[in-house]
């Protein structure tokens, strides 16, 4: 039988961080076993907020790519793609445009959240209002069985099966209606304890060195009601041991555990230890990394053959979807 598809993508507004990789990455390296995937980089939806100063979208752009192949995203499994480099991505958004009522994209939960928090930078655009009618055209265009987002993506994933079924009544069975693949959120949070994220200036990238790190754990916000040394701690609120548990050997888990309760072990020994894990642990991703960077035609070549299957399938799409509307 024929492997089932999925789409899913990234907007390039930076390098990864750990948040990524907990958060999507290694998702999708889970899910390349078992389905065809198409993973792209989303610079069309980057635009949306980035306009003003759009300098960092082609920069993140290989950066980006450079990380997903540095985690053992692997181009035999998985279609790589520009969005951008696929127009009929954008001959699809305007077609389900037509069809999209104003009232399903005024009441999104997500569009009205990040008008709020996205405050500094003007979003009251055609553009950023559109935003998941394009992310529909994304999807629907490879007529993904399944889409792996995170939780304040959902919206976005349900409008896509609101467009396809009005497009599928008005004209035609064309689309296939999706599923929202949920991600699990990752516990991880940035070093202030928020969610991390390149524009809290939080993160903790891929990319880090070994200073980098030690730095940043340095930083990090522990269990916050443990002021001084001598007080106990509570592991299962500090971030610090969140990254414990994912990178350190168990009995080290353990033990930390127990004496941070105990107060035996104090924070800046306990983030020490963690920092060390952490940096063994994104070893062999960086120098993955290294050895791509050595060979970026490769990494180019690898792209190119993404944005040309892509493309083969979105013709055949936009062929149907003409004949359907007949335009
Ligand atoms: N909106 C997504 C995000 O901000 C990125 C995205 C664009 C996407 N198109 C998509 C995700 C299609 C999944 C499928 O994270
Ligand atoms: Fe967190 Fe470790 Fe400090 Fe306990 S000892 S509060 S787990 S950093």
């Amino acid at each position: 039988m024929a492997q089932k598809r999925i789409v899913s993508g990234i907007r390039p507004t930076g390098k990864m961080h750990l948040g990524h990789l907990h958060g999507a990455l290694l998702n999708w390296k889970r899910l390349q076993e078992g389905y065809k995937c198409f993973f792209f980089i989303a610079d069309w939806h980057a635009l949306t907020s980035e306009y003003a100063h759009p300098g960092i979208i082609r920069e993140s752009t290989y950066d980006m790519l450079l990380d997903w192949l540095s985690i053992g995203l692997d181009p035999e499994k998985c279609t790589f793609f520009i969005q951008s480099r696929i127009k009929e991505h954008a001959e699809l958004n305007l077609i389900f445009s037509m069809i999209t009522p104003l009232a399903w994209l005024e009441r999104n939960p997500t569009y009205k959240e990040q008008l709020r928090e996205l405050s500094q930078k003007n979003v009251q655009t055609y553009g950023f209002l559109g935003y998941p009618v394009l992310q529909a055209a994304d999807i629907l265009m490879y007529k993904a069985s399944g889409v792996p987002v995170g939780e304040d993506q959902a919206p976005h994933v349900e409008l896509t099966r609101e467009i396809a079924r009005r497009f599928n009544h008005l004209y035609g069975e064309v689309f296939t209606v999706p599923d929202t693949l949920l991600t699990p959120t990752s516990r991880l949070l940035g070093i202030d304890r928020r969610k991390m994220s390149k524009s809290y200036n939080n993160a903790i990238f891929l990319t880090d060195t070994d200073e980098e790190i030690d730095e940043r754990v340095g930083r990090m916000i522990t269990d916050p009601q443990r002021a001084r040394r001598n007080d106990p701690g509570d592991p299962d609120v500090c971030n610090v041991f969140s990254i414990h548990q994912i990178y350190s050997d168990p009995e080290i888990v353990k033990n930390i555990n127990m004496e941070c309760r105990s107060s035996d072990i104090g924070c800046v020994e306990c983030k020490k230890k963690m920092a060390d894990s952490l940096k063994k642990g994104l070893e062999p991703i960086r120098a993955r990394r290294k050895e791509l960077e050595l060979d970026m035609k490769k990494v180019r070549d690898i792209i190119e053959d993404g944005n040309s299957r892509a493309m083969a399938i979105a013709r055949e799409t936009m062929k149907e979807v003409k004949e359907a509307v007949k335009i």
